[in-house]
């Protein structure tokens, strides 16, 4: 109920948005509940569990949400139909999401959840991850299909986020709502922090990391042909929420800082 109460509230003040980067922002009031009925950052257990969360915390009811990579609709399965539709699409229903049949600046929210690993975006099919008795691993996770251009590997992860986060840019409005999954990975022998390299390309998009949630999976991996572990077996993912903004930024730069350096040229240019 608190937590209700405090989203009510954040509406009507800035309903998208963060009030810190609010210009006419009052100094904040002492006031509240005390309370442990909060949304926290990490979670034990799956997508379906966490993304109604996110969605409580940071889009208004009733908003206009794409999720552009529905796949299997798992995210959805516990959102009250009520509370938030769908408007639902994926490479397998014919919409790409580097090229959405949407308005520039139409829509409140977008979801992106695309193929968060190198080996689903091989030349071959036959090597692509999820082969034989993992082919539900691979229908789940991705269109099934090889991919014929763009760069490979890791890099053929990150030229997916980065050219459907520039379609979302263009149809969100501004203070929209980008809600993406990612996972990390170690590809060749390096390992790649795929939820850094998103963050940073997208702050150039003018996209601010507004939260940041961490969903570890309750059951142990498991790791075959193992002979020396060299890095740390991932068992956890991320959700990133991105506010569009439309100053491009760098990722470090916090929201407040813009007006700080401003009031600071100001007081150093009074006579
Ligand atoms: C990780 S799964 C998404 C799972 C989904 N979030 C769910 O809740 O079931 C990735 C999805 O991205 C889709 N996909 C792959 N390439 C795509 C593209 N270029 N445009 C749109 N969807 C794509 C795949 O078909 C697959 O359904």
């Amino acid at each position: 109920m608190a937590q209700q109460l405090s989203f009510e509230v954040m509406n009507l003040s800035l309903p998208f948005g963060d009030e810190s980067r609010d210009p006419d922002h009052k100094r904040r009031v002492q006031g509240g509940v005390c309370t442990t009925d909060v949304v926290v950052s990490a979670y034990m257990g799956d997508n379906a569990e966490v993304f109604p969360k996110i969605l409580a915390l940071h889009v208004p009811r009733g908003a206009e949400i794409a999720d552009v990579t529905y796949g299997l609709g798992v995210f959805w399965r516990k959102v009250s139909p009520k509370d938030y539709k769908p408007i639902a699409s994926d490479l397998k229903t014919g919409v790409d999401c580097r090229n959405l049949p949407y308005e520039d600046a139409s829509l409140d929210c977008v979801v992106l959840d695309p193929p968060y690993m190198e080996g689903l975006y091989r030349r071959e099919n036959g090597h692509l991850a999820g082969s034989g008795s993992h082919g539900a691993f691979r229908t789940a996770y991705s269109n099934g299909e090889e991919t014929t251009t763009g760069p490979k590997w890791h890099d053929a992860v990150l030229d997916m986020y980065f050219k459907a986060g520039t379609e979302a840019c263009r149809v969100l409005r501004e203070r929209g709502v980008l809600i993406v999954k990612c996972q990390d990975e170690v590809s060749a022998n390096t390992q790649r922090l795929t939820h850094v390299e998103i963050i940073n390309y997208y702050a150039k998009l003018g996209f601010y990391a507004k939260d940041l949630f961490v969903v570890v999976r309750p059951n142990s991996p498991c790791v075959t042909r193992l002979k020396k572990q060299v890095h740390a077996r991932k068992n956890h993912s991320y959700f990133l929420v991105f506010v569009k903004t439309s100053s491009p930024r760098s990722a470090s730069s916090h929201p407040s800082q813009n007006r700080e350096q401003v009031s600071r040229k100001r007081r150093l240019q009074r006579p």
